[in-house]
């Protein structure tokens, strides 16, 4: 798959097989991701790999208690309104049961902490994309960086105390008819362009 197809038929996966992906897969992803540019050359964005199956449903565990004792206050951005909502509700697994979620992980004093991070995110969902592997960006662990059980786990996982969790993708099989990831374009209905000419 050339680069514009792979950037341009990237879509989101949330269905995975639960079946490991062979390390290899694996790896040439976060080497994507790894390989994204960086401001000032930093590279500080570090990716924590959790393919460990009972770090995945600690996780799920730890997520959906810090979510469901969080008031549901007016104005609150729609998708952590949702991840409230469905944690109150009980069985949330906010990474799909997928096998694989990386965490990606900054310096949090680096003002470019997310900037990095996202180039290294979408490298990876690109690769993904072209690896016919499922992707999804997965952001509870960023809202849910300073609390403090989360916080307690991921850094029995790697995460360094000066770090922020800026992101976090998951990888998978996609559980599809064809086994391949969606692919057909979500129509553009924002990100409007100003010519200057
Ligand atoms: C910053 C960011 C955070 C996101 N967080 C989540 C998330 O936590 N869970 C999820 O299922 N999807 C998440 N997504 C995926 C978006 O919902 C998805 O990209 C969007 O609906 C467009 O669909 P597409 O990726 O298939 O083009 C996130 C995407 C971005 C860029």
């Amino acid at each position: 798959m050339d680069a514009m197809t792979a950037v341009m038929t990237r879509r989101s996966t949330r269905r995975m097989k639960p079946n490991p992906l062979p390390r290899r897969l694996v790896e040439q992803v976060i080497e994507a991701g790894r390989a994204a540019p960086s401001g000032g050359n930093s590279q500080t964005t570090r990716f924590i790999v959790i393919e460990r199956k009972a770090a995945l449903s600690a996780l799920a565990v730890l997520v959906e208690r810090a979510f469901a004792a969080m008031a549901l206050e007016p104005g609150l951005y729609r998708s952590l309104r949702h991840s409230i909502e469905a944690s109150k509700k009980g069985g949330y697994v906010f990474h799909y049961g997928a096998p694989v979620l990386i965490v990606t992980a900054n310096k949090a004093a680096y003002g470019n902490a997310m900037a990095d991070s996202a180039c290294a995110l979408e490298n990876m969902m690109i690769a993904a994309n072209a690896l016919d592997l499922g992707s999804c960006w997965i952001n509870q662990l960023h809202w849910l960086t300073d609390d403090p059980s989360v916080r307690a786990y991921l850094e029995g996982l790697g995460l360094e105390k000066d770090e922020t969790v800026t992101g976090g993708l998951i990888l998978g099989w996609p559980d599809t008819e064809d086994g391949l990831p969606p692919r057909a374009p979500l129509p553009r209905t924002g990100n409007p362009v100003v010519w200057v000419e």
